[in-house]
C-alpha cells in the first residue's frame, strides 16, 4: 500500500518498490468504468500503480477482449480480494446491495453515482462505520473537481453555511450554446449526449433532478442535513428561450442552471433552476460542461471551485483519486464517515431579485405594469424595450428583492388583468456582488 511523506505527498518509489499495487474491482464497465480503466493503465499519471484485478458485468459471454477478467458473480469478485472496489453501475438496484456487500466486507468503496448517494447515503455511511472502511464520492459532484474530500478534511467545511453552484455540465453547455447561437434546445442537448456529458436519460439533466440529486449530496456533505431529493423545490431549464438568455446579457448578467442552498439561520432553504447570475459573480463565467461552487461559511470569505462537470475522462480521473485516497494511511480521521446528516425538509427560496418574462402584455402600458406590481411591494429595477419581432410581443424585467409570494401574487394578478403569460425566476444578485 502506498505511503505518503513528510509533508503528505504519496511516495510513489515506495509504492512500486514494496509490490503495493493498488488492486481496483470495478462494478460496471461502461463509458466510466471504461475510462477508468484506461486511465488506470497509464500509471505514470496517476503515480501508484492500480491494477483493474476484475469487472463486475451483466453478460461476462458478450465482452469479448475486455480490459480485465470479467465476471457476473459479485461474490467471486470480492472474494478476489480488492483493495477498493468502484461503483460505475449508476442508479439505485443493484448498485446499492453491492456497495453495502463490499462495506460490510470493510472493502473501500468509491462511487460517482449521485443517484445512490442522494438516496442512501445515511445506509451507506453507517455501513462504512460498521465495516470500519469509506465511502467515497469525489465524482458524484462536478466530476473533474475533486472539493469534496479538501472541505471534509478541513475545520473550514464545517462552517460552510450556504452554496450556490452549478452542479450539471449537461444545461451549462445548452445553455452556453444557446447563448452563443444553437438553433434550439433540443439540438444543443443533442451535442451534449454526443460528447458523453448527458445522463442515460437525459431528462434527468434538463428537468433540473440530476442538479438536485448533487444538491441533496451536498447538503449532508457539507451541511450533514439529509434532505430528500424530491423535496428540493426544482425547476428545469426547458421553459427557457435565446431570447431570455440575451435580455440577461442586457441586465448584466446571464441565466444559469443554479443549485442553492442555504442554512446559516438554522433551517435549511433550497432551489434548483434557472437563476438570474450577474456576471460579477464567478458562476456567470462558466462556459460549456464546468461547473462550479461558491461556498459561504461563517468567518470566511467565499470559497469557488470550478472545473469539469461531466465527461468520462473526467469523471475517471477523479475516481482514480479517490482510489489512491481510499488505500493512503492518513493522520486524520476518516473525512467520510461523519456525514451522516438530520432529516430535514428545505423550504423554497423566500426573498430575492427576480427576473421575469412577460409576454402579449400589450394591453397595459409599462407604467401600469409598474404601478400594479408596486400595490404588491414588487419593484421594477430593469425593463427591456418591448420585442415586438416575438410571438406574443415579449417585455424582461428585473425587480428589487421581494418575497417570493408578493412576486407571484403581482404575475398572478397581472395576468388575469391582461391575459398575458407570466414567468420568472430567481436572481444570485446580493449586495456584496
Ligand atoms: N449528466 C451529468 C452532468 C453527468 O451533465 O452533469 C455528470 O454528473
Amino acid at each position: 500500500m502506498p505511503v505518503r511523506d513528510q509533508i503528505g505527498r504519496i511516495d510513489t518509489t515506495a509504492v512500486r518498490h514494496d509490490a503495493g499495487r493498488i488492486r481496483v474491482a470495478l462494478l460496471g464497465l461502461g463509458k466510466v468504468g471504461t475510462a477508468v480503466s484506461r486511465l488506470a493503465a497509464r500509471s505514470d499519471i496517476m503515480g501508484p500503480i492500480i491494477d483493474i484485478s476484475g469487472a463486475l458485468v451483466r453478460d461476462a459471454s458478450q465482452r469479448p477482449g475486455a480490459c480485465c477478467p470479467l465476471t457476473s458473480d459479485a461474490t467471486t469478485l470480492f472474494d478476489s480480494g480488492p483493495d477498493v472496489v468502484v461503483e460505475v453501475l449508476g442508479g439505485t438496484e443493484p448498485a446499492r446491495q453491492l456497495v453495502l456487500a463490499a462495506l460490510e466486507r470493510g472493502i473501500p468503496v468509491v462511487t460517482a453515482n449521485k443517484t445512490l448517494v442522494a438516496a442512501h447515503g445515511e445506509e451507506l455511511l453507517a455501513a462504512a462505520e460498521r465495516g470500519d472502511t469509506a465511502l467515497r464520492y469525489e465524482a458524484a459532484v462536478i466530476a473533474g473537481v475533486p472539493f469534496l474530500g479538501t472541505l471534509a478534511r478541513r475545520p473550514l467545511a464545517g462552517s460552510i453555511r450556504r452554496i450556490e453552484a452549478v452542479l450539471n455540465g449537461t444545461t451549462n453547455f445548452v445553455l452556453s450554446e444557446l447563448e452563443a447561437g444553437a438553433a434550439d434546445l433540443c439540438t444543443a442537448l443533442a451535442d451534449a449526449e454526443r460528447r458523453g456529458f448527458a445522463e442515460p436519460d437525459p431528462s434527468k439533466d434538463v428537468s433540473g433532478t440530476d442538479a438536485a440529486e448533487k444538491l441533496a449530496l451536498l447538503v449532508r456533505h457539507l451541511g450533514t442535513l439529509a434532505v430528500a431529493t424530491s423535496d428540493i423545490p426544482t425547476t428545469g431549464i426547458d421553459g427557457l428561450t435565446r431570447l431570455d438568455l440575451l435580455r440577461a446579457i442586457d441586465f448584466g448578467g446571464t441565466l444559469k442552471p443554479v443549485a442553492f442552498a442555504d442554512w446559516s439561520d438554522g433551517s435549511l432553504t433550497a432551489f434548483v433552476g434557472p437563476a438570474f447570475v450577474p456576471l460579477t459573480h464567478p458562476l456567470s463565467n462558466l462556459r460549456g460542461a464546468d461547473n462550479g461552487i461558491r461556498v459561504h461559511g461563517d468567518h470566511s470569505p467565499p470559497v469557488f471551485f470550478a472545473g469539469a462537470g461531466a465527461g468520462p475522462d473526467a469523471t475517471a480521473a477523479t475516481i482514480l483519486d479517490d482510489v489512491v485516497e481510499s488505500v493512503v494511511p492518513s493522520d486524520r480521521p476518516s473525512a467520510w464517515r461523519d456525514r451522516v446528516g438530520r432529516r430535514c425538509c428545505p423550504a423554497p427560496l423566500g426573498r430575492a431579485p427576480w427576473f421575469v418574462r412577460l409576454q402579449s402584455i400589450d394591453r397595459l402600458p409599462a407604467l401600469d405594469v409598474a404601478d400594479l406590481f408596486a400595490s404588491y411591494g414588487v419593484w421594477m429595477r430593469r425593463t427591456s424595450e418591448t420585442d415586438r419581432r416575438t410571438v406574443p410581443s415579449t417585455t424582461w424585467l428585473l425587480t428589487h428583492p421581494c418575497p417570493s409570494a408578493s412576486v407571484q401574487a403581482a404575475l398572478t394578478a397581472l395576468s388575469s388583468a391582461t391575459g398575458c403569460r407570466a414567468s420568472c425566476w430567481p436572481s444570485l444578485e446580493r449586495d456584496s456582488d
